[in-house]
């Protein structure tokens, strides 16, 4: 077996290629061409093997390089691709909410699994997602990584921004054996939210250790709201812990300044990425590699 990492995922596809067994571990050559098309290589011999391609998708060159290493570890004989997109973009978009656009995370979906066997992501904004990949498709969560991280910590209260979230929150909760709530949220526009607390929260908040647990961090306008709104409760200290830490423009700093610590995973690079979901994934491919018969 064999794992090869794009430019958005090395860290990770490396930790990836260490819980499969410290399985050997490659970086594509990439290079711009002059009119700016891309070009790929990857090197070693994969005729044969099975490879784990890892890429996160966070914009269209990402992208665009995924669907060219896949097609290249293809062309190189590979008996089985299982490609990982620990982070999947797009995902937002995914129905056709006005008439005219596209069902954006179900088309890329689409291609993305055209050359794969199967496809592993993390975390996926919709469930239905994982439908539209059109091969096996696996998802793994974020939750046990940073409940990893947690469980050295003193924590009373773990709080999800929106309803969306209350089963995160629920997982988180239940895995540290703590309880947990989820706040109401009102979304104003893309990078301003309203929240409030529910009538009734399970602890009294003065004084505690509360985590706030999000799927994605993009501009940070949920994290900072929430942060201030449990501030006002007086609580003891706040972490804010997120699987994919997009932290757009000067989200980071702005978080960092009304928290104690901000946790993300290593789905995507950032300096929060602190908990690592390589051994959620690398059980994820084991199994499926163990259960698959060969073509
Ligand atoms: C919302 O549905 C998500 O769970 C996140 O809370 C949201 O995407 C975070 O975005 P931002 O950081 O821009 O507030």
């Amino acid at each position: 077996m064999h794992v090869i990492a794009g430019t958005a995922s090395t860290s990770l596809a490396e930790r990836i290629s260490r819980e499969l067994g410290n399985v050997p571990f490659g970086l594509p050559f990439l290079k711009r061409f002059p009119d700016g098309e891309l070009y790929v290589r990857i090197g070693g011999q994969l005729s044969g093997e099975d490879v784990v391609l890892v890429q996160s998708t966070r914009n269209d060159q990402d992208l665009l390089e995924l669907l060219l290493l896949e097609d290249a570890v293809r062309q190189s004989g590979a008996r089985r691709l299982i490609v990982v997109v620990p982070y999947f973009g797009y995902a937002r978009q995914d129905q056709v909410f006005f008439p005219g656009e596209p069902a954006s995370a179900q088309a890329l979906a689409q291609h993305i699994a055209l050359e794969a066997d199967a496809v592993v992501s993390v975390d996926l904004h919709s469930g239905h997602t994982l439908k539209a990949f059109t091969k096996p498709a696996f998802e793994a969560s974020g939750i046990p990584a940073i409940a990893r991280l947690l469980r050295q910590r003193p924590v009373d209260l773990l709080v999800s921004p929106d309803k969306g979230g209350t089963d995160r929150a629920r997982r988180m909760g239940q895995l540290l054996d703590r309880p947990w709530v989820a706040l109401e949220k009102h979304r104003i526009d893309s990078e301003h939210v309203e929240l409030e607390l529910p009538n009734s929260v399970p602890i009294a908040l003065e004084g505690k250790h509360v985590v706030i647990v999000d799927d994605v961090i993009s501009t940070g306008g949920t994290i900072v709201e929430a942060a201030r709104l449990l501030a006002k409760q007086r609580v003891g200290a706040i972490t804010a812990s997120c699987t994919h830490g997009l932290f757009l423009r000067d989200a980071f700093e702005r978080i960092k300044a009304v928290t104690d610590e901000i946790f993300s995973t290593d789905t995507l690079a950032n300096p929060a990425e602190k908990a690592s979901v390589a051994p959620d994934i690398a059980q994820i491919v084991k199994r499926h590699l163990a259960d698959s018969p060969l073509g």
